[in-house]
């Protein structure tokens, strides 16, 4: 099959990313990406292309390349359906937040709503590609609304999971360790699973790509996911032993991870995992092992949640009980609000929780982070609706300087690791606080040795 049109539905973190890289490096296929969002098109198709909705070191420089050459961006999600031999599905799957499974199931309303709109618009044989990560078994149902709702054309449900992790969404998306590509095992199904392998064969190497059943490749996206975030939490845990014992966790995840079988990666210790998927798909993992009865299965991985849950929590309690016991009408230096570093995404950012909880403890939050809008540090707080907006308002104030963040302020908390925050001059943001100076840093990133000879009271994860 000669694949020369492809879309992609949602022009979102993974969505746009993705179709930069196919589109650069697949010049004779003509790559459309479609979201009912309007400002979010408007943003992508910005003439300055550094004001792309989403920062990605790297990305605007692609955009640049290849945007209105093969690759557009654009709101008539029908006029790309109807035109293009494969459609990817990269839409939101947030956690549910009403009725059955509530607070754990994956919302798949918007999944559901892309299938109903591709079944009525199709008038030739599609590709279907799940992009999005979804629950084992989501084809299924794809495949039954387009089935029944459709125009008597032929749907091949192919699921595509993506590995990209945010921060690094170009060079891993340009170097990926490995593509995956579940599909029937029927002959149609393995036409279907050959044109997927051809458009990524244009710049990864065949061996990197893997070709399952739909079930394996749906699963084995939410098994990587809690792998990834099971290694955090189990180095956490570790964190607060050592801290009690007088290890140091830099040094015991280093001793570790020199063993080949366990591996040095996904080891640091942190204030707690954020972004949009470990959390969610763990949850979705929990609650999909729950409703086939297996409880054993699902507590063993809701552990990973409560364990940074914890640690959250124990970062803003440690701060408190430093501080004297009280941090009301103090000022609490946050750097960083994103959830990593080099991106401006902020969902489920450690920052959030961490400022909720001393904010009810009456403190004053001044944020300072290199790609996060005020706008946005509020709206996150908003979310969680502990307060009113106008309270929020009253006890965060966001800075364009970071020094300014920090003058007066009783503590500095390091929330992301921005390589910035390494470079600052501490001497001089030592010299604008109040005495004695703390810093909390919840990434490990400052010297100890650096900042106690300079004065602060220095406090770091797991030492
Ligand atoms: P996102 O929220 O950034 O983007 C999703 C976009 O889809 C939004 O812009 C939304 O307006 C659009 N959309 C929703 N319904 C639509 C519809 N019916 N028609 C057209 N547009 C619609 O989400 P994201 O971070 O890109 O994640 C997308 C999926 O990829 C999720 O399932 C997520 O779990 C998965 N994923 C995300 C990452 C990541 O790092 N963010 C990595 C791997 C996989
Ligand atoms: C993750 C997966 O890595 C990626 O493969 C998947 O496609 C989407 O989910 P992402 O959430 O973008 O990617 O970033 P990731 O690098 O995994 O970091 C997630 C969180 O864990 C961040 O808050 C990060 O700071 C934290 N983290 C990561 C640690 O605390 N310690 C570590 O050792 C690694």
């Amino acid at each position: 099959m000669n694949i020369t049109k492809i879309c992609c539905i949602g022009a979102g973190y993974v969505g746009g990313p993705t179709m930069a890289i196919i589109a650069q490096k697949c010049p004779q296929i003509e790559v459309t990406v479609v979201d009912l969002n309007e400002e979010r098109i408007a943003a992508w198709n910005d003439e300055d292309v550094d004001n792309i909705p989403i920062y990605e070191p790297g990305l605007s420089e692609i955009v640049k390349e290849v945007r209105g050459r093969n690759l557009f961006f654009s709101t008539n999600v029908e006029k790309a359906i109807d035109e293009t031999q494969i459609i990817f599905i990269s839409v939101n799957t947030p956690t549910k937040t009403y009725g059955k499974g509530k607070g754990m199931a994956a919302d798949l309303k918007f999944i559901e709503l892309c299938a109903r709109q591709i079944a009525k618009i199709a008038k030739d044989d599609k590709i279907v590609v799940e992009k999005s990560t979804l629950p084992v078994r989501t084809a299924e149902a794809i495949k039954s609304i387009l089935d029944n709702t459709g125009n008597g054309v032929q749907f091949q449900i192919l699921s595509n999971p993506e590995f990209l992790a945010e921060g690094t969404a170009v060079q891993d998306l340009l170097n990926p360790d490995r593509i995956l590509i579940g599909g029937d095992t029927t002959e149609e199904g393995q036409k279907a699973i050959q044109a997927l392998v051809d458009v990524y064969a244009n710049w990864v190497p065949t061996d990197k790509i893997l070709t399952t059943n739909v079930w394996s490749s749906e699963l084995s996206k939410l098994t990587a996911n809690a792998f990834l975030a099971q290694r955090i939490s189990s180095v956490n845990a570790m964190s607060e032993l050592c801290e009690k014992t007088g290890a140091d966790v830099n040094e015991v995840a280093k001793a570790i991870g020199m063993d080949s079988r366990i591996g040095a990666k996904f080891l640091k210790a942190s204030v707690g995992f954020g972004g949009s998927c470990f959390q969610k798909d763990i949850l979705n993992l929990v609650y999909i092992a729950k409703s086939y009865g297996l409880h054993e299965v699902a507590d063993y991985w809701e552990q990973v949640i409560i364990m940074n849950d914890y640690q959250k929590r124990r970062f803003s309690n440690k701060i408190v009980q430093t501080l004297y016991n009280t941090v009301a009408d103090k000022k609490i230096a946050f750097l960083g609000w994103a959830f990593k570093k080099d991106t401006n995404d902020t969902r489920e950012s450690a920052a959030i929780y961490v400022a909720d909880d001393l904010i009810n403890e009456q403190a004053q939050i001044a944020v300072y982070d290199p790609k996060v809008s005020a706008k946005k540090v509020l709206a996150d707080l908003d979310y969680l609706e502990t307060r009113t907006t106008e309270k929020n308002n009253a006890c965060v104030t966001s800075f364009v300087d970071p020094y300014e963040a920090c003058a007066n302020a009783h503590a500095v908390a390091v929330l992301t690791e921005w390589d910035e925050f390494v470079q600052y001059n501490w001497q001089k943001i030592y010299h604008s606080m109040q005495k004695p100076a703390f810093v909390f840093d919840g990434r490990n990133i400052l010297d100890r040795a650096k900042m106690e000879e300079i004065g602060f009271v220095y406090q770091a994860i797991g030492s």
